[in-house]
């Protein structure tokens, strides 16, 4: 079996709880994960000292990472030289200046994509050298292994959470993602906790897409902006599940909220 948290939205910065990183990283390193992703959004406002606070946190995993950046990881407006011509460079020299990270496990495959660009809204954009990289990352990936997607922003509407943000060229990377056999795809932006299943057509696999909430900030959205979540994956040859973790503040530590089984196709 194979383990992998999924968290996002950390925006330190805006820390919830004063408890809160620290049981992440316990609850996370509990779990004996084979990984921990991060989908986007470390810190509030891309400050030196709040990367160097993710930093921290990274290190203090048992398990390896792999991260991808979010809107809120380029330069702000009033950085407006460093934001258009070298929007991720503190991330870049913090946390890592792999834009396309990439991992293997037995079994599972897992690629990210950068979406956060300085001349975008905070909505994202996936273009053609990110096309690319699912192309790339997937494309000797045996049959049968488990492939995942991680990227910050969402590439396709949900209906269930109403308005939301889309990438510009979310079709060509969902169109994409599904040529390469994803089977699940790792988000986060609209701190909404929420797993669907989305097909391209009627009759074609449905991509699973599981959008983690914040799981560290005040900045929830939606019927409950005050949680935070986390999301732990288990993969077996067999099924796969998704379970949504959600803190409890009482009790200073995250526990069950919901489980998903994923399809076997
Ligand atoms: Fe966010
Ligand atoms: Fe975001």
């Amino acid at each position: 079996m194979i383990r992998i948290a999924h968290i996002s939205d950390i925006h330190f910065g805006r820390i919830s709880h004063p408890t809160i990183v620290d049981a992440l990283i316990r609850d996370i390193n509990r779990a004996g994960v084979d990984l921990v992703v991060v989908s986007g959004d470390l810190t509030q406002r891309a400050f030196g000292h709040q990367f160097r606070a993710v930093r921290r946190m990274l290190d203090a995993f048992d398990a390896p990472t792999l991260v991808v950046p979010g809107n809120h990881d380029v330069f702000p407006w009033w950085r407006l030289f460093s934001r258009l011509f070298d929007p991720l460079r503190r991330y870049e020299k913090i946390i890592t200046p792999d834009l396309a990270p990439h991992v293997e496990l037995p079994g599972v495959v897992v690629q990210g994509i950068n979406s956060a660009f300085g001349w975008t809204v905070q909505g994202g954009r996936i273009t053609e050298k990110e096309l690319q990289q699912i192309r790339d990352g997937f494309s000797t990936t045996p049959e049968g292994a488990f492939r995942i997607l991680v990227v910050h922003h969402h590439l396709a509407e949900l209906e269930q959470l109403g308005d939301h943000d889309i990438s510009k060229g979310a079709e060509k990377a969902f169109r994409t993602t599904h040529e390469m056999k994803v089977d699940l795809i790792l988000c986060g932006h609209l701190h909404i906790s929420h797993v669907a299943h989305v097909s391209i057509h009627n009759g074609a696999k449905p991509i699973v897409i599981a959008t983690s909430g914040t799981s560290t900030s005040s900045r929830g959205r939606g019927s409950d902006p005050a949680a935070n979540f986390f999301n732990l994956i288990e993969i077996t040859k067999a099924n796969s599940t998704i379970v949504e973790l959600r803190f409890n503040p009482e009790k200073r530590g995250f526990f069950q909220h919901a489980t998903h089984t994923l399809p076997r196709y």
